[in-house]
């Protein structure tokens, strides 16, 4: 329900906005006016000078000049999405308090040192979703206060060494959705921003990362360079970032990674590799991020994984993203280094035979993937290594019979998913090592014969499913 404003507040603002002839266009409380959509052409002249907010979004504003603002000196808060193409020298003059303007979505070029002149508190600045093209050497010089610059959705094409001088404090910018390529970064660009958090560079066209690219940023967390078109980084990129928490590199075409690329980054949580064309990974790469938490590698193309490998991962704890590549071998050992690991996915793969060397290392490892792979046998022993399993999905496989010794050392597994393989024979004793197991799917198989044993250690079952068998004898008379 709305709530209805008392009759005589609603008298005394109408007649407060007769008086200033704005009932049109603006609707004004103590502090601000809003005037948005009115098909306004200029700056309203005749609000209240006190004003400490003005939106004026959405109108067909198309040009700023100095006078449009000289009466509302108190402003802190400004919002202009317009059509405004041109901003004249010292349009901000007046603003000294201002801390946000809104420039997004309109149709700005060229940025140039007179612009933001006077704007010595500015916290915050929206100049996204315009076609600036280029931002002029000194910009942002009378603008030190600055924490936020969203530039997303423009176009530019370099960046410049001289583009973000004065900006000392600034904390978090957004480059993203430009067409800046790699050969126009110049070295030294992000010298003058060192106090940045977060650099947002994806949608862009970066082909390289080149070592010179981010030294300056020093106190960095966050850098967010996904759906560019990436094939290489270069030895001691990362060296400046030692703050560096998350690293994105989705959706770009690397297809190497070298024990070089990641050095520096002793600090870093969450690297995101999915999507890449990763056919290989050298020995010793991971060794340079000793915190790594979570690491996706989904969607590429590695088919060996060595026990080289993940050396250094001692951290990985959360989950580690191995879907979808085309994975036909682990070699033994593999996993050593993650003994953190929770979760791991391996589905969408390749493999044909779990082998008892294959899952050593991961005594902590509570969730397993492996469906949609072509395993038609698992190895005696194969799960001994980690008997904290709970949850086991091996669907959508060729296994043909169950084996006592199968799944032996998962005394915690409470989930143990087998649809859709070509399962004809189940040995007795093949869930006597699952005393814990509380639903177990057979269906979409061929089984014809249930053993008569096959329940009498689960006593915690919950959930059998059995269709789509061919099942002709079945034991279980109390059911
Ligand atoms: C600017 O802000 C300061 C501090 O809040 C205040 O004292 C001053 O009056 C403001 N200036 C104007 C023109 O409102
Ligand atoms: C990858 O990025 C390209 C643009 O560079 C985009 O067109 C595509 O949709 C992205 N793919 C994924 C899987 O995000
Ligand atoms: C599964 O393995 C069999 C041999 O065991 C092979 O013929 C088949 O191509 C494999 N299928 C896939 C999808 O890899
Ligand atoms: C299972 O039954 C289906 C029809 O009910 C039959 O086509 C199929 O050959 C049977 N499979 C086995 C392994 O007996």
């Amino acid at each position: 329900m709305m709530k209805k404003k008392p009759a005589g507040v609603l008298m005394f603002l109408l007649v407060i906005l007769k008086v200033l002839g704005t009932a049109e266009a603006c609707r004004c409380t103590a502090s601000g006016c809003f005037c948005i959509g009115r098909r306004l052409t200029s700056v309203p002249q005749d609000l209240p000078t006190t004003i400490t907010e003005l939106e004026l979004g959405h109108n067909q504003i198309t040009i700023l000049s100095q006078s449009d603002f000289s009466r509302y000196r108190s402003l802190e808060t400004l919002e202009l999405n317009n059509h405004i193409s041109t901003v004249n020298g010292q349009a901000f003059y007046h603003l000294s308090n201002l801390t946000t303007l809104r420039l997004s979505g309109n149709s700005l070029t060229i940025l140039r040192p007179d612009m933001f002149v006077g704007l010595g508190n500015l916290e915050e600045l929206w100049l996204d979703n315009n076609d600036i093209s280029d931002i002029q050497a000194g910009t942002f010089n009378p603008t030190p206060q600055l924490r936020l610059l969203y530039l997303k959705y423009n176009k530019l094409t370099t960046l410049r060494s001289d583009m973000f001088t004065g900006l000392g404090n600034l904390e978090r910018l957004s480059l993203e959705n430009n067409d800046i390529s790699t050969s126009d970064i110049q070295a030294g660009t992000f010298n003058t921003t060192p106090q940045l958090i977060y650099l947002y560079l994806y949608d862009n066209k970066l082909t390289i990362l080149r070592s010179g690219m981010f030294t300056g940023l020093g106190n960095l967390q966050g850098l967010s360079l996904y759906s560019n078109e990436i094939t290489d980084i270069q030895a001691g990129t990362f060296n400046p970032t030692s703050q560096l928490r998350m690293l994105d590199l989705y959706n770009n075409t690397l297809t190497h990674l070298r024990s070089d690329m990641f050095t520096g980054l002793g600090n870093l949580e969450y690297l995101h590799l999915g999507y890449n064309d990763i056919t290989d990974i050298q020995a010793g790469t991971f060794d340079h991020t000793p915190q790594l938490k979570k690491l996706a590698l989904y969607n590429n193309k590695l088919i060996t994984l060595r026990s080289d490998m993940f050396t250094g991962l001692g951290k990985l704890g959360g989950a580690f993203f191995l879907r979808n590549n085309e994975i036909s071998d682990i070699q033994a050992g593999t996993f050593n280094p993650t003994p953190q690991l929770r979760n791991l996915y391996l589905y969408n793969n390749k493999l044909t035979t779990l082998r008892s060397d294959m899952f050593t290392g991961l005594g902590n490892l509570e969730r397993l993937r492996l469906y949609n792979n072509n395993i038609s046998d698992i190895q005696a022993g194969t799960f001994n290594p980690t008997p904290q399993l709970e949850w086991l999905a091996l669907f959508n496989n060729k296994l043909t019979s169950l084996r006592a010794d199968m799944f032996t050392g998962l005394g915690n597994l409470e989930y143990l998913n087998l649809n859709n393989n070509d399962i004809t024979d189940i040995q007795a004793g093949t869930f006597n090592s699952t005393p814990q197991l509380r639903y177990l799917y057979l269906y979409n198989n061929q089984i014809q014969t249930i053993p008569s044993n096959l329940l009498t250690n689960l006593m915690q079952l919950r959930e059998l499913r059995l269709s789509n068998n061919n099942i002709t004898t079945f034991p279980f008379e109390d059911l």
